[in-house]
């Protein structure tokens, strides 16, 4: 539904644009990053190129399954953003398309290990680290403590306070999943998650909801990418954020070209142009506050620095595996998500 009328308002942009719209083609956006951003990046491209942009916002895990239920007649043309595991896990399946942009060279080495590690299908065009995020206003009048380390969203003072996202649509849930597996093992990880259901008040669909409800007052934590957080605050919420103590994951929010588009020559244009300094600048305006992955693009004004984050080692290359991916979602669905709270 919102997925369709935001591609709506996109088309209307278009048509108030007349003229050189038609001429240069259009190009349908798969988005999975915040929806200003993907508007602004949508308004942008158009501006500067005339070609028609459709865009639609969507999880990352939910573009994937889209990607996959139109592989024999694909509608998306290029899939800007969201967590890197789906789309290492797209290259994987076939389901997007080799690229080596000529821009390549002007990323920093973790985006274009990403694309080397999916044999050039995809390609990093930020970072961010996972962490929690809090509103300060609730955890005092409750009497809570501000989460600090994974274990104390085990404790019994935050029952029904807690929120995460569904792994199933978002790429940040499941970045959480397998970060927990890198950092305890995988059986004490998942006697971690089921601990953590007791706390959980809902699961909601998209990465960015549960920051959103603390934002709002309807949740008191959140298992969130700590620049949302930073999105929140600066918005004028009452949101605190921290990486956990014992260590954390990040993503490599990346970027691919869905196999068989139609639209090849607009996809690869819409491609190179997002990885020039000019378009990562975009995230900045929108008040998105991810590391870009462009060296020559400043990093926004309070952006979570990752030297002052303990991040581990995560591997991409294992858990953007589609297997490793599907089973340990599956495992969660099966043994966590299915008990009662
Ligand atoms: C937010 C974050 C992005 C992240 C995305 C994943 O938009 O700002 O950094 O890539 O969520 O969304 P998802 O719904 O798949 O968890």
């Amino acid at each position: 539904m919102f997925g369709r009328s935001m591609a709506a308002a996109a088309m209307v942009c278009a048509l108030a644009m007349p003229g050189t719209a038609a001429a240069q083609g259009s190009l349908n956006v798969y988005c999975s990053a915040q929806v200003e951003w993907c508007q602004a990046v949508a308004n942008a491209f158009q501006r500067e190129t005339g070609i028609r942009v459709a865009m639609t916002q969507k999880g990352s895990g939910e573009v994937l399954a889209q990607i996959r239920a139109e592989a024999q007649n694909p509608r998306g043309d290029i899939w800007f953003g969201g967590t890197g595991d789906p789309h290492l896990q797209a290259a994987e399946d076939n389901l997007s398309a080799e690229y080596r942009s000529p821009n390549l060279d002007q990323l920093h080495p973790w985006a274009q290990k990403q694309a080397a590690d999916s044999r050039y299908r995809t390609v990093g065009i930020y970072a961010g680290a996972l962490g929690f995020g809090y509103n300060t206003e609730l955890i005092a009048r409750r009497n809570l403590p501000a989460p600090a380390c994974w274990a104390d969203l085990l404790k019994p003072g935050y029952r029904n306070e807690i929120q995460m996202a569904n792994p199933n649509s978002s790429g940040t849930a499941y970045v959480m999943i397998a970060t927990l597996v890198q950092l305890m093992g995988e059986e004490p990880a998942f006697e971690f998650l089921k601990g953590l259901h007791r706390n959980i008040n809902a699961y909601p669909r998209s990465g960015t909801g549960p920051i959103k409800a603390v934002a709002r007052g309807e949740t008191a934590v959140s298992i969130s990418f700590v620049h949302d957080a930073v999105t929140e605050r600066q918005a004028g919420f009452p949101v605190g954020n921290a990486t956990p103590c014992e260590g954390t994951g990040y993503e490599i929010g990346s970027m691919s070209i869905i196999r068989g588009t139609r639209n090849e020559r607009n996809a690869r244009r819409f491609y190179d142009w997002a990885l020039t300094v000019e378009a990562q600048r975009i995230g900045a305006e929108t008040k998105q506050f991810q590391l870009p992955s462009n060296r020559n693009a400043p990093i926004p004004e309070g952006a979570p620095r990752f030297e002052n984050i303990k991040l581990i080692e995560y591997d991409f290359a294992k858990y953007g595996q589609s297997a490793e991916r599907r089973r340990l979602i599956e495992r969660w669905d099966r043994e966590v998500n299915a008990l009662p709270r």
